[in-house]
């Protein structure tokens, strides 16, 4: 299993959509494997196939997940993976979370979310399963779904807010000293 480079704001791949998975074989879950190496190295909680320019419906996850070096020390892993995730039911009451994103370094902000949805996707065997989930599960689970729609955190924020961000980054990209 391979540490594969994530791609970050202004690449316009973030902004497309990704493609639904045909079939599950030993190339996708060679795929699956490489995104939890990436995902667990940067570290975070969640990561899509399209931040390591893979533009397949695949997203991969664990809410359950803290770098070694926090006082607690490191949970047990909890990897999750979808394949196809589609959110087929959500609830009225919203919750809401300070997030990030390994595709926007260094940049947080509060997005209020469902509390709780049902997800529907297939598992890294071909199997159809539903989950329903809650709490930063929840959280994670949109928010990673969004990105195979071409879709970011910062969408919910103020336009002010994100074309500042995004400003910050294209001049980042472009080797200028970032105010
Ligand atoms: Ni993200």
């Amino acid at each position: 299993m391979t540490k594969r480079p994530i791609i970050t704001l202004p690449d316009p791949l973030l902004r497309k959509p990704s493609a639904p998975v045909e079939r599950v074989d030993d190339e996708l879950r060679t795929l699956i494997g490489d995104m939890f190496d990436t995902m667990y190295d940067a570290p975070g909680i969640g990561l899509a196939g399209v931040q390591i320019a893979v533009p397949r419906r695949v997203i991969v996850m664990d809410a359950s997940y803290r770098s070694a070096d926090e006082e607690e020390g490191e949970a047990p892993k909890e990897p999750i993976a979808m394949i196809n995730p589609q959110i087929v039911a959500h609830s009225d009451e919203m919750r809401a979370h300070e997030e990030g994103c390994l595709s926007i370094p260094e940049f947080f902000a509060e997005v209020e979310r469902p509390a709780r949805i049902t997800v529907r996707y297939l598992d890294t065997e071909g199997q159809e399963q539903e989950r329903v989930c809650e709490d930063i599960l929840a959280t994670v689970v949109q928010h990673e779904v969004d990105h195979l729609d071409g879709k970011l955190f910062i969408d919910y924020i103020s336009r002010l807010k994100r074309d500042r961000v995004i400003k910050k980054f294209i001049k980042a990209a472009k080797g200028e000293v970032v105010a």
